[in-house]
């Protein structure tokens, strides 16, 4: 059976302040057989109301923007088939996807920002 093989990486950017700040990633390796669900979870520490970007880098390739929480439905759903939930209480961003491909094998960055630029 074709399995996807999951990797994590957190970051954080900010432009302004001093302020402790992280997102984290529990696991940075994982694999999912192939057709099951996946959850890349993300967890942040943030004073104040964060931004939260997923990307992907697929083999061999740039980093590609998936989907990002700003404000407003703490459901976002992005490119792919991913979607992720923003929950203030567990201070989350899981990313998930129902259905797992063979080809969704990537490196997974969970980012968090204090500010957006333009
Ligand atoms: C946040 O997560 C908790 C625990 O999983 C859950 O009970 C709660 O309903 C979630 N809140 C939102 C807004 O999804």
């Amino acid at each position: 059976m074709t399995s996807a093989c999951i990797s994590t990486l957190a970051i954080f950017f900010t432009l302004s302040g001093l302020r402790a700040q992280s997102v984290t990633q529990p696991k940075d390796q994982i694999t999912v057989a192939e057709g099951n669900p996946l959850t890349v979870k993300c967890t942040y520490s943030f004073s104040g109301s964060p931004y939260l970007f997923w990307y992907v880098q697929y083999p061999n390739q740039g980093l590609q923007f998936l989907l990002k929480y700003i404000t407003g439905d703490s459901l976002v759903k992005g490119s792919y088939g991913f979607e992720a939930e923003f929950n203030k209480s567990q201070t989350s961003f899981h990313l998930k996807k129902p259905s797992v491909l063979g080809s969704d094998s990537a490196v997974y960055f969970c980012a968090g920002s204090d500010t957006v630029v333009g």
